[in-house]
């Protein structure tokens, strides 16, 4: 007999992708699906998944242990979000009255608004201060089924700033239930301070930054923003080099605003990820699929910038290129953490199917972080990261689109989330 000691029974739909790397092409929308599902859990490990019946042949709940009903309910891996701007201050939701009124996103930004004006707010909290906003959003993103995040600065853009940001991250996520995975941004934009002289900001990120952030282990992760307002091609690969040789991933926001090359650039660089595309080519997508770079896709922050141009998750989806989403919660671009909004987004915007979104949101953006032998999927031996949706079955989650449904929430183990409310 298997013993645990927290197990949830009764569950009318389990659905989980399977594997320990990222699904491609038609085999994205391939997931397990069980009925009358259990799932049960020790420590902090799932040590089985299968039928109610072969549950109560083979699995015992130690005395004090827990076991959950969730009759008429789904559960889902938790989901694991791979792209966000987490620990800043200050929000901007008077640029989006201005772009509600006409103004566009570069338009802001080119007079000084935009990123910059985070990182004004940003430079001026202390470290508490964004640690305490930090912890806030973890709770709210875990309120809403996310249990593993990834989380990046790039609103310092000051070596002090940078390290203040990375170091709030760590405070306000140590303990926290949501499993962070840090990512140094530095090479976001150039400050106004560094404008005449842009090569001497991306010395100091290089010669100063990089190696006091790999010194104290506060980045796996190093990303940059390729954009005619924020780096060119050649400065991402100088500092993203750098990156890698001082043993940091590579990560890039590539093809966001207009088609400059920057996917094919990610590829080059063996980044784990491309993020946006909004405006790859085919070219682009052809150099993803070759490296097996993920593409994170982020629809909320294209429905959120109104943006003509979409990702093409059916073009790189069909080039067997790895497709994850992700919410990209920012200031500026998409002020949301609710990884059911970009699910909804990823279905009735970009064309992809509610089982491809959710193994997009789940195993693949696991695959996208480094993650995918430990989490975004239900299965044996892997963290029981697990989410009990209050709906019939699966594809309940986007049709009834803008519903609140996580009824609990299991991370590591451990019930961190539990509405009695639903269902
Ligand atoms: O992912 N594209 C660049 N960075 C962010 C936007 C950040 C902001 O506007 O504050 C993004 O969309
Ligand atoms: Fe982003």
């Amino acid at each position: 007999m298997i013993e645990a000691d927290l197990a949830v029974v009764g569950i009318s739909e389990l659905a989980t992708p399977e594997g320990q790397s990222a699904r491609r092409g038609a085999e994205l929308a391939r997931l397990k699906l069980i009925a009358d599902a259990a799932v049960a859990c020790r420590g902090d490990r799932v040590v089985f998944v299968g039928t109610e019946r072969e549950f109560r042949q083979s699995v015992t709940v130690r005395p004090g242990g827990r076991a959950i009903d969730a009759r008429g309910a789904t559960v889902l891996p938790g989901f694991v979000d791979a792209h966000t701007h987490l620990p800043f201050a200050g929000w901007r939701e008077s640029e989006f009255n201005e772009r509600l009124a006409g103004a566009t996103y570069e338009q802001i930004t080119a007079r000084g608004g935009g990123i910059l004006s985070t990182v004004a707010a940003t430079r001026a909290a202390s470290l508490d201060d964004l640690a305490v906003l930090t912890r806030a959003r973890l709770d709210a993103m875990l309120l809403v089924g996310t249990t593993c995040a990834e989380a990046k600065s790039g609103y310092g853009l000051s070596t002090e700033a940078e390290i203040k940001q990375l170091e709030a991250l760590k405070k306000g996520a140590t303990g926290h239930p949501v499993a962070v995975v840090p990512t140094f941004l530095g090479a976001h934009m150039i400050p106004e301070d560094h404008r005449a002289d842009r090569a001497r900001y991306i010395d100091e990120v290089v010669g100063e930054m990089l190696p006091e952030i790999a010194r104290r282990k506060l980045a796996v992760y190093a990303d940059a923003f390729v954009d005619a307002h924020a780096l060119s091609p050649a400065e991402a690969r100088e500092v993203l080099t750098a990156a890698a040789k001082s043993g940091l991933g590579v990560r890039l926001h590539a093809d966001q605003l207009a088609d400059d090359g920057s996917a094919a650039l990610a590829a080059e660089l063996g980044a784990a990820s491309a993020d946006h595309l909004e405006h790859v080519s085919d070219a682009g997508v052809s150099a993803l699929a070759a490296a097996g770079t993920t593409a994170v896709l982020l629809p909320t922050a294209t429905f959120f910038l109104m943006q003509r141009a979409k990702p093409p998750a059916r073009r790189l989806i069909d080039a067997g290129v790895p497709v994850a989403i992700a919410t990209d919660f920012n200031p500026g671009t998409s002020p949301g953490e609710a990884m059911g909004t970009v699910l909804e987004h990823a279905c009735l915007t970009l064309a992809m199917s509610i089982d491809e979104a959710i193994a997009a949101a789940t195993l693949n953006a696991a695959h996208a972080l480094g993650r995918a032998e430990d989490t975004g999927s239900i299965e044996v031996g892997k963290r029981a990261d697990l989410v009990i949706h209050a709906v019939p079955n699966r594809y309940h989650l986007v049709y009834r689109f803008g519903v609140r449904r996580v009824r609990t929430v299991i991370a590591a183990g451990r019930v961190v989330v539990d509405d009695h409310h639903l269902l």
